[in-house]
């Protein structure tokens, strides 16, 4: 079954096509916007598995397409790939009038779409995610960017996409690993969003996700369907939307300090139960909270005992380069029950003292 979700912005307004077998959606989202020549922009991974089906039903639709890949891999989310992609574009001379596919996850959909944005001052671009992750989160909202040597997406833009065509059908190349890494956005959107679509998580078949194919779809819809929400209230991340955030404080530590060898889903899932904790030791959930979701995540493999690779110095000193940091003081998204989140003064990110997030982080390293 196909769904369309609608976000609609002060100033713009685009559809999220969900279902199965979409190139004919794609082609006609692209033919929409009348662009006269086509780039899509994908990883090797994903020219290998679905270049040549994507690229077939473009042409048989008669646009005019091009293929441009890059290494697969967070690292490559830089400024030089930024840089090699539009010399690319500007050598085959590609011009104001083209449009910018971003096929591939969270990685491609943020490079591509901050290729667009900034390609003869802005292009349009449509996001085809082909991750869970991409489907569930990062393709929806228009915020694309890249990571510098100073922190994770320290440089990019809040540029709105013309279409997000998510086609479920991809997941089924994705590893266990890559899905559950996935899978921790949603539950990130869930848990401070919709404590009864957290529960129904607990159904899916995490190995062979396609054997409760319904339930994945619903869970896909139902993120979705929160985070255009988020966006069309508060599009450029000034107040309520910083709820995305939740688990990235730390989450963006880890990951940066793994030098990427923790994926961004799983780094997040380990800042989920940081900042879970952080959230029990200021009285704003019970500890009988903090088990459950602590539950929750050891079973997709989150251990806090894992943390100890990592100092609570360098932790805190990472944190500091957070996109929220006030005054390089980090700030922290804090739940007030599952499916809710701490809001204080009409703020949703607060500080936290050096001494609360250590705590937090040698119980969660003790398992506790
Ligand atoms: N812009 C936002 O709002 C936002 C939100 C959340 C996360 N993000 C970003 O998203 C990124 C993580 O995204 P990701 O986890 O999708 O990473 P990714 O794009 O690197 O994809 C993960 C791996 O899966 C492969 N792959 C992609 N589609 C596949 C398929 N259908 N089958 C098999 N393999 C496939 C890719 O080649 C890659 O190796 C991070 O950079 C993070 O910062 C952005």
């Amino acid at each position: 079954m196909t769904r369309t979700v609608h976000v609609k912005t002060k100033h713009t307004s685009y559809p999220i096509i969900v279902g199965e077998k979409l190139e004919r959606e794609l082609a006609a989202a692209v033919k929409k916007e009348g662009a006269r020549r086509v780039a899509v922009i994908a990883d090797n991974t994903v020219v290998r598995i679905l270049g040549t089906r994507i690229m077939g039903a473009l042409k048989k639709a008669g646009i005019r397409a091009e293929l441009f890949p890059f290494p697969a891999g967070e690292r490559n989310k830089t400024q030089e790939m930024v840089t090699k992609l539009q010399h690319q574009m500007l050598k085959k001379k590609f011009g104001r009038d083209s449009l910018i596919i971003a096929l591939g996850g969270g990685v491609t959909g943020d490079l591509a779409g901050f290729v667009a944005a900034t390609y003869m001052r802005g292009i349009p671009y449509i996001q085809a995610p082909t991750t869970l992750l991409a489907m569930v989160d990062s393709s929806i909202g228009g915020k694309v960017g890249i990571n510098t040597p100073f922190g994770k997406n320290t440089v990019g833009a809040f540029w709105q996409p013309r279409a997000v065509i998510a086609d479920i059908a991809f997941l089924q190349y994705l590893s266990r690993k890559e899905f559950v890494n996935g899978l921790f956005e949603a539950i990130k959107t869930f848990l401070t969003s919709d404590a009864l679509a957290l529960n129904r998580v607990r159904g899916l078949d995490i190995a062979s996700p396609f054997k409760t194919k319904k339930l994945l779809q619903e869970i896909i819809h139902r993120s979705i369907s929160i985070k255009a929400g988020i966006t069309e209230r508060d599009e450029r991340e000034s107040g309520e939307r910083l709820v995305v955030n939740f688990g990235h404080t730390i989450g963006h530590a880890i990951e940066l300090l793994s030098r990427f060898k923790i994926s961004h889903g799983y780094s997040v899932g380990y800042g989920m139960l940081v900042e879970s904790k952080i959230s029990e030791l200021l009285g704003f959930i019970s500890h009988s909270e903090y088990e459950s979701i602590r539950n929750a995540l050891a079973e997709l493999g989150i251990q806090g005992k894992k943390l100890s690779q990592f100092s609570i110095a360098s932790i805190l000193e990472t944190a500091k380069t957070d996109k929220k940091s006030k005054g390089g003081v980090p700030h922290y998204v804090l739940l007030s029950g599952i499916g809710s989140v701490h809001k204080k003064g009409g703020m949703y990110a607060h500080p936290v003292s050096a001494g609360i997030v250590t705590k937090a982080f040698n119980l969660c390293r003790q398992g506790k």
